[in-house]
């Protein structure tokens, strides 16, 4: 594991000269939407160099028209033709599939949020790692399946990692990295997600309806039943390990559920540092995106007298059982982690597209680590290994569950 920070190790003077080039990898999604909106507040700051999506070509298109980038990608190259004939005349590259993603983020941008959803982030973001780009990361699947080769790969290239999760954002803003010995713990603070007060028979039944519904933060349709699960924050500990370079038994995690406290940063002396905000993602983004400056940003202001109440409470592992796999999975360590987020990946789509339920996603997740041969996750090759085995097994577990449902 890497010893370093995401401040004191891998971060390096940013040229002042606007404008300050761009590619946003997965721009058509929720942090992708809010770095675009960012970017067309300060138009004269940035230039685009290439936008990637998937399957959202009409919103792919638009962007491209509103941003004019280099380049433009749909990672599904079945619609290609439909991207082609959108852009038709506007001068802009275009290319698809995952192989075309990967070369967007090889492209010589100065700045690179790794917005993709899951661990098809995982090579594009290597990609910008590995010409020393400026990185916003909020793609924390990537660090999850692959956090060692990542930060080793980042000190190796000289790359910069910023944290965009709003968590790692708060603990980047506040982790005093020349007084490291100093920190004594972190605290991810953590909603709780729109399951936090019921009935664990009440989840037995939730709907995808309910579970992405989250109640203070609008973002994708993964991270949101993630966050209804709680493995967001189990996936946000690993995360955190790797950026921090803290063990994973001085990461803590606080239910707070009004989501105003981001993160903390506790130290020897008692001092407790925190970052808050409204819960909005472009405060965030804006911290990574202006760095090592600050930019504007129109999210709303927190008006300390209206939010009066803050509270806190530890969080449920019984009803929330993802914490629980998560930090087994760091502690097991090797492939293990990247087996608990290839299983909750095709977990939560099966959910999303209704075939099994709520509880059976930790369940699953369970039974993968349990059951597949996780090996040591070395290199890319090695977690490629771990993440396809989990993903079948994980198939097959949705498939005896929703046939017995
Ligand atoms: N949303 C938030 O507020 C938030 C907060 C903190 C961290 N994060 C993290 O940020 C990442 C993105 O989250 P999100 O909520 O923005 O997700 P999202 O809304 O689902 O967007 C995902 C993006 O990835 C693209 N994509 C999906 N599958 C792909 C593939 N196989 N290859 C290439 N691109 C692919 C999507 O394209 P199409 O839409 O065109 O199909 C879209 O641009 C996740 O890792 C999440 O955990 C999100």
């Amino acid at each position: 594991m890497s010893t370093r920070t995401a401040r004191d190790a891998v971060l390096k003077p940013v040229p002042s000269a606007a404008p300050r080039s761009v590619t946003i990898l997965g721009s058509t999604g929720s942090v992708g939407r809010n770095t675009v909106d960012l970017i067309r507040r300060h138009p004269a700051a940035y230039r685009i160099e290439a936008l990637t999506g998937s399957d959202n070509v009409a919103l792919l298109a638009e962007q491209a028209r509103l941003l004019k980038p280099k380049l433009a990608v749909v990672a599904n190259p079945a619609r290609y033709a439909e991207l082609k004939e959108a852009l038709a005349g506007t001068g802009t590259e275009l290319a698809a599939g995952p192989e075309a993603v990967t070369e967007a983020a090889q492209r010589p941008a100065e700045w690179v949020m790794a917005s993709i959803v899951g661990a098809a982030g995982l090579k594009p973001t290597l990609a910008a790692v590995r010409r020393g780009a400026v990185i916003g990361l909020a793609n924390k699947e990537t660090l999850v399946c692959a956090g060692a080769l990542m930060m080793g790969e980042v000190k190796r290239h000289k790359a910069t990692l910023l944290p965009v999760d709003s968590e790692h954002s708060a603990i980047f803003q506040v982790f005093e990295t020349e007084r490291r010995e100093a920190v004594d713990r972190i605290i991810l603070t953590a909603s709780g997600g729109p399951f936090r007060t019921v009935s664990h028979e009440v989840m037995k039944n939730a709907t995808p309806a309910q579970a992405v519904k989250h109640p203070n933060w609008s973002m994708g349709a993964k991270i949101s039943i993630d966050s209804a699960t709680m493995m967001n924050k189990g996936l946000e500990i690993i995360e955190a390990q790797h950026l921090f370079s803290m063990p994973e038994n001085r990461i803590d995690v606080l239910v707070h559920p009004q989501s105003v406290i981001h993160s903390m940063v506790s130290y020897v002396d008692g001092s407790v540092l925190a970052q808050l905000g409204t819960p909005d993602m472009r405060t965030p983004i804006a911290v990574a995106l202006a760095w090592p400056k600050r930019m504007g940003c129109p999210s709303e202001r927190l008006d300390f007298a209206k939010v009066s109440t803050l509270t806190f409470e530890a969080p449920d592992e019984i009803r929330f059982p993802a914490l629980r796999l998560a930090r087994q999975a760091l502690r097991t360590g090797g492939g293990a982690p990247v087996v608990l987020n290839a299983a909750n990946e095709v977990a939560v789509q099966a959910f999303l597209d209704g075939r099994i339920a709520f509880l059976d996603i930790a369940a699953i997740v369970e039974s993968c680590l349990d059951r597949v041969n996780a090996g040591a996750a070395a290199d890319l090759e090695e977690v490629a290994v771990a993440d396809q085995s989990s993903r079948a097994e994980a198939r097959r577990q949705v498939e005896s569950r929703s046939a017995a449902r």
